[in-house]
């Protein structure tokens, strides 16, 4: 495969971003777009330079020209998007959280690997240059004893919720909440650097409908413990850091980091950041795209044994904080 034809699910400012992002990667070709109304897929399509609208996910799916699909849609549609996606033979990337639960991935991942097609869940902050520092200056801090992710911003959708408009980030039924869309960037980094921990504690602020407006978690390992904030009902100016026995890595923003520090006892702090050359989201384009040509049906960045384990510490955190989705039942 040297091309590929994408067919985009949804078309709200992600997809956009997807899209612009893609226009660095000559071998990807935004093809189509599905939206439930012609009206906002046109508009996109119009917007984004796309040839061809769909208002049946289906129809998109016959189309033989299409060879994988971006899903942008509400967490709680994944899962039904990418599992008829796979079946008609195309490769998926799709939006985080990929699932509502590991029940969920676990079924996807399987028919992926049945019927030879890649799947990732597109974790734009694990692709991205800066992150990639981080993870080989780890050991320039000696024994990591600590950490703390955080990531707490207000969203522009809190208005509406406390207006009691129910916004689908907020709605259980979209398998929605700070934990879906916020904790797991925090998340993410913490499995990735350091493993599966031995135990984990949460706890997490539920709005009346029931839904998480923050949390925060604690994930206790053999030599040391990490601890995640994240929140959607308040902001905070601070970042992230890993802390070792001889120094700690400094990272500003969790989700897209952009600096990052190497700070020593009695030493100037170094800047490890690397510059970025391209949007946020063309690391997760590149990766697919590269592993989709090399033939591959894995993402080494985005290896489904990750993928799986951010999962079940989400389903582990969800029981904690006891919040249910439909999808779980
Ligand atoms: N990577 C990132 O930085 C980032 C940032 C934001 C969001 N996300 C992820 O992107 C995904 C979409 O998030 P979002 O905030 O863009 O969601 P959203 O605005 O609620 O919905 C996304 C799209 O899905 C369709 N849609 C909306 N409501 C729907 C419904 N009730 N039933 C079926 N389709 C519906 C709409 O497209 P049509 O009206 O055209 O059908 C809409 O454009 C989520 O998985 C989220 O976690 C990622």
């Amino acid at each position: 495969m040297d091309s590929i034809k994408l067919g985009i699910v949804g078309t709200s400012q992600i997809a956009k971003k997807f899209v612009m992002a893609c226009q660095d990667v000559p071998e990807i070709i935004p093809y189509g777009v599905y939206s439930r109304t012609f009206e906002s897929g046109s508009t996109f399509a119009e917007e984004m330079s796309i040839p061809y609208v769909f208002t049946a996910y289906e129809e998109m799916l016959k189309n033989t020209l299409i060879d994988a699909l971006y899903i942008a849609s509400p967490n709680a549609y994944h899962f039904k998007q990418a599992q008829l996606a796979l079946e008609y033979g195309k490769h998926v990337i799709c939006e985080k959280a990929i699932t509502s639960n590991l029940k969920e991935l676990e079924l996807l991942i399987e028919q992926a690997k049945e019927k030879k097609l890649l799947i990732v869940e597109g974790m734009k902050s694990l692709g991205m240059p800066t992150y990639k520092q981080v993870k080989m200056n780890l050991d320039k801090i000696g024994k990591v004893r600590k950490a703390v992710f955080n990531y707490c911003q207000y969203s522009s959708k809190y208005p509406a919720y406390l207006a009691g408009e129910n916004p689908n980030i907020f709605n259980p039924k979209f398998s929605a909440g700070a934990l879906m869309d916020i904790g797991i960037y925090c998340i993410y980094p913490c499995i990735d650097l350091f493993g599966m921990p031995k135990s984990i504690k949460a706890q997490a602020t539920l709005l009346d409908n029931g839904i998480d407006g923050s949390g925060s978690i604690l994930l206790e390992y053999e030599d040391k413990e990490v601890s995640i904030l994240y929140s959607k009902i308040n902001d905070s100016s601070l970042g992230s850091e890993i802390m070792g026995e001889e120094g700690t890595i400094f990272i500003d923003t969790i989700s897209s980091p952009l600096t990052v520090e190497l700070r020593k006892k009695g030493q100037l702090s170094l800047t490890l950041s690397a510059p970025l050359e391209h949007a946020s989201m063309y690391y997760e384009v590149r990766e697919f795209v590269d592993t989709l040509i090399k033939g591959e049906t894995e993402s080494a960045v985005y290896s489904y044994k990750l993928t799986k384990n951010i999962m079940s510490i989400l389903d582990q955190v969800r029981r904690d904080i006891g919040l249910m989705f439909p999808a779980d039942l």
